[in-house]
């Protein structure tokens, strides 16, 4: 069974089940040949140039198996008999890491703090503090739980919205009622057209005065233009890891906008994603061989 994948780490971990030939393809460089046999497909973080022409030409394909979590940039171009899985778990640690350092660096005034440092100027002041915050999480999935168990000891109240209600959770239609009461909010929903643009002007004018939105999602989640809006305004402040457009371009106005942190989409990508990635890939490629259902396999419920 022929199986691209990404690194010589994946390759290694796959290298003693039977059957299976591994060729190594990071998206750089020359695609390898004889894409038309290519059964699974283990694409890279940053993905591969034209994701829907490379779908298009593996013919024999049978699962995609991402390491991201998000499956945005496949799930549209997946051939028909092929099963898209994603790696569910495998970023919860790293991305609920950066949300909580995100959040106590634009709150405790990090990046301020950096650039009087650079200047040499020692600038005693007040600031903003995580400790009595209400922390309202957009996407309660398992990033939104690792980032609860994280918060657990920062003494704030957590809120609970995911796409339908349950116990303990609202339903994002709760959303406009919820945004007012929220110091911090964190958005870690999938990207797909029920979410596309969901924090736009509406939702960011609901957010309180000085509160921080937090995007650890996708850039497409938020209206760039209405955040910016908002940033110049002073009256929100902002912690991104993903942009739109993105990466974002030099001269961009989110670059110098008031209040803003960014960082290039590197909330995943991590030591402890690597490990938790390469579990994941032998597990999955053992069920895989054994004929056993996957996980994580991405319904229409994702
Ligand atoms: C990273 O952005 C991911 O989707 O896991």
């Amino acid at each position: 069974m022929k199986i691209w994948v990404p690194y010589e780490s994946v390759a290694e971990v796959l290298s003693d089940l039977p059957g299976v030939a591994c060729t190594v393809y990071d998206g750089t460089g020359p695609e390898p040949d004889g894409i038309e046999d290519v059964e699974v497909w283990i694409p890279p973080l940053v993905t591969v140039p034209d994701v829907p022409g490379t779908l298009a030409r593996m013919r024999s394909l049978r699962l995609v198996q991402t390491v991201t979590a998000g499956v945005d940039a496949y799930r549209p171009h997946l051939p028909e008999g092929a099963v898209l899985c994603n790696a569910r778990g495998v970023h919860d640690a790293g991305t609920a890491e950066w949300a909580v350092g995100a959040m106590i660096a634009v709150l405790r005034e990090f990046p301020g703090f950096t650039d009087a440092q650079r200047r040499g100027e020692w600038t005693y002041r007040h600031t903003g503090v995580l400790a009595d915050s209400t922390v309202l999480i957009v996407g309660y999935g398992s990033i939104g739980q690792a980032l609860e168990r994280r918060l657990d000891g920062f003494e704030v109240e957590v809120v609970r919205v995911a796409r339908s209600a349950r116990e303990g959770v609202h339903g994002l239609a709760e959303l406009p009622a919820l945004l007012p009461g929220a110091d911090v909010v964190v958005l870690l929903v999938p990207a797909t057209p029920d979410t596309a643009g969901l924090a736009d002007a509406a939702f960011l004018s609901r957010m309180k005065d000085g509160a921080v939105l937090v995007n650890a999602a996708r850039g497409g989640v938020v209206d760039t233009d209405a955040l910016l809006a908002e940033l110049k305004s002073g009256r929100l402040r902002a912690a991104l890891d993903v942009t739109a457009p993105e990466p974002l371009p030099a001269g961009h106005p989110l670059w110098s906008a008031p209040g803003v942190f960014i960082t290039p989409h590197v909330a995943g990508s991590t030591p402890a994603s690597d490990r938790r990635m390469l579990r994941l890939m032998r597990a999955q490629l053992t069920r895989y061989l054994a004929g056993e259902p996957l996980d994580n396999v991405i319904t229409d419920a994702y």
